[in-house]
């Protein structure tokens, strides 16, 4: 798993000849910059100091990750992002570089043509609108890399929270899928949101 939000996955192919740039800039004091294998220890802290938030939706937060797990999870982050299949990317501060106040990801683990956004937030900087602009500026990205025409995030229908991202976004929720909940919080009601075509 990534702790980005979701695994990198090498079974699926690159869904763009391209690469979205590796700093992005979001607005309000927060920047998008691309995660690295030096981020591993930083991303460890944040994952143990953010799992009670994590826990509830995050099939990858039931257990408390070791050090050496970051470090392999930051590493293939790293190859997946070369080989295009997925692109990790860190939430700073503008004023403090070296803080991480969430991670978030372009996955393309939904289909050609198409990427899926994941992302969280640290617990002391959510309700500020950190997740929408910094997914506004991810779905522009993504729309922006050739080959990619559609952009989804997908949130189970219980999670408030991550579901008015899209919605103050102006995606449009096109299903609602029925699965086995993944993280205890879940429902099994997995609400799939597009970017309008
Ligand atoms: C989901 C998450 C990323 C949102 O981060 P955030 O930076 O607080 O998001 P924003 O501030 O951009 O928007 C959140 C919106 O949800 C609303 N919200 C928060 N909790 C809510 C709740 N329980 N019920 C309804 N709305 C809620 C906020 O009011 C805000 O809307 P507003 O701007 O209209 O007031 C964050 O809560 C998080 O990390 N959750 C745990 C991990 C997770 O669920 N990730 C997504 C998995 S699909």
């Amino acid at each position: 798993m990534s702790h980005s939000s979701d695994a990198p996955d090498h079974a699926v192919r690159a869904v763009t000849a391209g690469r979205p740039p590796e700093l992005l800039p979001v607005g309000g004091g927060v920047h998008l910059r691309r995660r690295g294998s030096a981020d591993a220890a930083a991303l460890n802290a944040a994952v143990i100091a953010n799992l009670a938030h994590l826990r509830p939706w995050m099939p990858w937060a039931q257990h408390v990750p070791t050090l050496a797990e970051s470090e392999q999870i930051a590493a293939r982050g790293v190859e997946a992002w070369e080989e295009g299949t997925d692109f990790l990317y860190l939430l700073g501060l503008d004023a403090d570089p070296a803080a991480m106040v969430g991670a978030f990801g372009l996955h393309s683990r939904i289909g050609p043509g198409a990427l899926e956004i994941g992302y969280w937030v640290h617990h002391e900087h959510t309700g500020r609108g950190l997740a929408t602009a910094a997914a506004r500026a991810l779905t522009g990205a993504a729309l922006a890399l050739p080959g990619i025409t559609r952009v989804e995030i997908h949130c189970d229908e219980s999670n408030a929270a991550s579901a008015a991202v899209p919605r103050k976004l102006g995606y449009l929720l096109d299903r609602i899928d029925e699965e086995a909940p993944t993280a205890p919080a879940e429902t099994g009601r997995k609400m799939v949101w597009l970017t309008r075509g």
